[in-house]
């Protein structure tokens, strides 16, 4: 197989001293691909991706950008190099307006055209558009997850780090969510991404990890996770019991 857009080899990261989160994770992500992160509460899904984009020293391990290893760079220096990043949680700068949010994430990269790249995020997503002067703040959880999502497209990047984009949203928001991040997949942008939502997001996955513990646990094509009866009991909750 050609060489991963992105790949980490044996990461080992955590908080606090000599308490690692992160037990040396192999995680691979090749040009196109869409890949989905699943595991418990606690499995250090979140941590991975935030070593990933330096925002956490890797105490052991490599993170390889097309062969270089980018381990110990700075976001700032990380996002230069084509790598994009939308948390979990506080994505947005809730008192400034749409327009405002996406003209921050202009600043990522430098030579990003943010009159050009605005009006293109405006395509993808049409509501923005409509509602550019809006501040982020008064906007519904789906709508902000999208201010994220073109925040973090604004400088073009090859690679998008998703850290539970449906999270907290109705059914309706979550498939609309799940679409745009098909269609920006499409569109050419290689996708990492952490979901609660296993099933669904192993579904449009093109290859799945199951992280447990900060460790890998199972990996291997969307619908091949899926199938994995002991996945499916471990990992994707099987239903049955009422609580
Ligand atoms: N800033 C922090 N300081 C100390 N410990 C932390 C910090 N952030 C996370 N942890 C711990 O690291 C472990 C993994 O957390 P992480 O957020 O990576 O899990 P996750 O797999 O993303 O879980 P979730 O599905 O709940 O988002 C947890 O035990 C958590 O308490
Ligand atoms: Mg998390």
């Amino acid at each position: 197989m050609t060489q991963p857009v992105l790949r980490t080899e044996g990461l080992v990261a955590g908080y606090v001293p000599e308490v690692d989160i992160l037990n040396g994770v192999d995680v691979d992500l090749h040009d196109g691909e869409i890949v989905t992160i699943v595991g418990p509460n606690g499995a250090g899904k979140s941590t991975l991706i935030k070593t990933v984009f330096g925002l956490l020293a890797a105490r052991e391990g490599r993170v390889l950008l097309r062969g270089e290893d980018i381990a110990g760079r700075k976001p700032h220096d990380i996002s230069r190099s084509g790598l994009s990043y939308v948390p979990q949680l506080d994505n947005v700068f809730p008192s400034l307006t749409i327009e405002e949010n996406l003209g921050l994430g202009a600043l990522a990269r430098k030579g990003t055209n943010a009159g050009e790249r605005t009006e293109r995020m405006y395509e993808l997503f049409p509501r923005l558009g409509e509602r550019r002067k809006q501040v982020a703040g008064t906007m519904s959880g789906g709508e902000r997850q999208m201010v994220a999502m073109a925040r973090a497209l604004m400088p073009d990047p090859e690679v998008l780090l998703l850290d539970e984009p449906s999270a907290g949203l109705a059914p309706a928001f979550v498939d609309a969510i799940f679409e745009k991040v098909v269609e920006v997949n499409e569109a050419g942008v290689t996708v990492l991404m952490v979901e609660q939502n296993a099933r669904r997001a192993l579904a449009m996955s093109t290859r799945g990890y199951v992280l447990d513990l900060g460790r890998n646990r199972f990996q291997g094509p969307g619908g091949e996770l899926l199938e994995d009866p002991k996945v499916a009991e471990l990992y994707l909750g099987g239903g049955g019991s009422r609580i």
